[in-house]
């Protein structure tokens, strides 16, 4: 069924603020006409301060953020630089310098450099990895954003795009993403780097941290070259949720074929968190492309699947129906004409938040905060969530891209930031990078539409090396 998704009016979004003063103008007298001049003049003298002051504040951001009242997360909030020192350009013949001639060297080009003589700064040897069941000491529990991240058999962990799901059943956390442990090759020439489809990995924890592999939940199909699943295709992004009333785990993810021009979701259904999943269909929700998507599931028990569209040129967001399988005929368009993707929802205290990346393929690029008091709309865009590193960590996310916002139990405000640090020449050696995510404070960019004043928290990214959870000084 093609539904038409109801336009966001986007050149006259609703004001929020309806100030009283200008209400008064419709009472005639000349006493309240000087009273309300006078109060138009001070508030415009106000609005000036409050801009400067705003202004300079965002000048201030890399050293004087907010900081949390909460003593366990100030350690976290704490900003930690990084100065990585470009190597001098390398010696080149005055042949090679005459057809190609070199790039000025930044820490983005070293970054795409699979010869870079720093690779090992963004992609740390297995020798650096984190390895939960052969770490007794000091390094207990720590996460070292970019290194190669061990199971409990000792395998790299295979979890690319992913997500976490909290089974309450059976008090496990359940981590998905995509298998991508083959050969990364181009199917033609101008095709994106990929690997066949292996299928959906799974990995159990009670901690966070040291990881079970539970096998492939989801696996590609070797044979039917028809087939969704086929090797040939694309499988990216799976996230899973449960249901509470109909007692299934259900997964959505995003299907397509090598050139990404079938631009479906795909949806499979289990009693299990561990799976087997059964592989249901795959549709474009709505009658609109869909590429990178996520589904957030709400307080009150309504899913909703997130998912860039119109060319990833704006993101589509509608309520799934109650057994979660398939979405309803009612949807939104937000952030129209913005072009983000890879969206990672969250709620804080009612309002909810949306971390998205920009749409470069698997080469990093700037993050970007959104928040919305409702979850169908409007979204606003509140800036980089990004601290810490250095300005180019902050434009490129680290050099990652997020792919879920987990909510960390009993510590509200708190979450996990979860984005893939892509590794284009080998993506199945793709790593995690994994940050601590807080909100508030105010947000540092005023709004458009919000007459200077910041309406939502901030939502703040805080780059570290090695960090842990609050809860592991004293125990899961
Ligand atoms: C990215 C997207 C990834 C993958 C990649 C392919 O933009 O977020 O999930 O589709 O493009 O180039």
């Amino acid at each position: 069924m093609v539904t038409r998704i109801k336009r966001v009016n986007s050149s006259k979004p609703m004001l929020r603020n309806s100030f009283p003063v200008l209400t008064r103008f419709s009472l005639g007298s000349r006493c309240s006409t000087s009273i309300v001049v006078w109060s138009l003049v001070g508030f415009l003298v106000m609005l000036h301060l409050y801009t400067l002051i705003s202004h300079t504040d965002v000048q201030r951001q890399d050293t004087d953020i907010h900081k949390s009242h909460h003593p366990i997360l100030r350690e976290l909030e704490e900003v930690e630089e990084e100065n990585i020192l470009i190597p001098p350009p390398r010696k080149r013949s005055p042949r090679a310098v005459k057809r190609k001639p070199k790039r000025a060297t930044n820490l983005i080009g070293e970054f795409l450099d699979e010869n870079s003589h720093i690779r090992h700064v963004f992609f740390p040897t297995i020798k650096m990895a984190i390895d939960p069941m052969n770490e007794g000491g000091n390094d207990s529990f720590y996460y070292y954003p970019g290194r190669i991240w061990l199971d409990t058999e000792g395998n790299p962990i295979q979890a690319h795009g992913g997500g976490i799901l909290y089974d309450e059943r059976s008090k496990t956390y359940y981590w998905y993403g995509e298998y991508k442990n083959g050969p990364t090759y181009h199917a033609h020439k101008k095709g994106a780097a990929r690997v066949d489809v292996i299928g959906v990995g799974c990995y159990s924890s009670k901690d966070l941290w040291t990881w079970k592999n539970e096998g492939i939940v989801l696996a590609a199909e070797e044979k039917n070259e028809t087939h969704d699943l086929h090797k040939s295709n694309v499988l990216e992004r799976p996230k899973v949720i449960y249901n509470d009333k109909t007692g299934k785990y259900v997964m959505w993810m995003h299907i397509d074929d090598a050139n990404y021009t079938k631009a479906s979701v795909g949806v499979a259904i289990s009693d299990y968190p561990t799976g087997p999943f059964d592989y249901l269909y795959s549709k474009r929700p709505h009658g609109f492309d869909s590429r990178d998507m996520t589904i957030f599931k709400d307080d009150d028990g309504v899913a909703y699947l997130i998912y860039s569209s119109e060319d990833n040129s704006e993101l589509h967001i509608g309520p799934l129906n109650q057994d979660y399988l398939d979405v309803t005929d009612v949807a939104k368009r937000i952030l129209v004409g913005q072009h983000r993707e890879a969206p990672a929802l969250f709620k804080h205290e009612g309002t909810y938040y949306m971390i998205t990346s920009g749409c470069t393929g698997w080469a990093p690029n700037e993050a970007l905060a959104h928040a919305a008091e409702s979850i169908m709309g409007p979204w606003e865009t509140m800036g980089n969530p990004c601290i810490g590193g250095n300005k180019i960590f902050r434009l490129t996310t680290f050099f990652a891209q997020s792919t879920y916002v987990l909510p960390f139990p009993g510590l509200p405000g708190f979450f996990i930031f979860m984005a893939d640090r892509w590794n284009p020449a080998d993506l199945g050696d793709s790593r995690y990078v994994w940050l601590p995510l807080t909100v508030g404070g105010a947000a540092d960019q005023p709004l458009e539409y919000s007459f200077g004043f910041p309406l939502w928290s901030r939502v703040s990214i805080y780059w570290h090396k090695r960090w842990k959870l609050p809860a592991q000084r004293s125990g899961f």
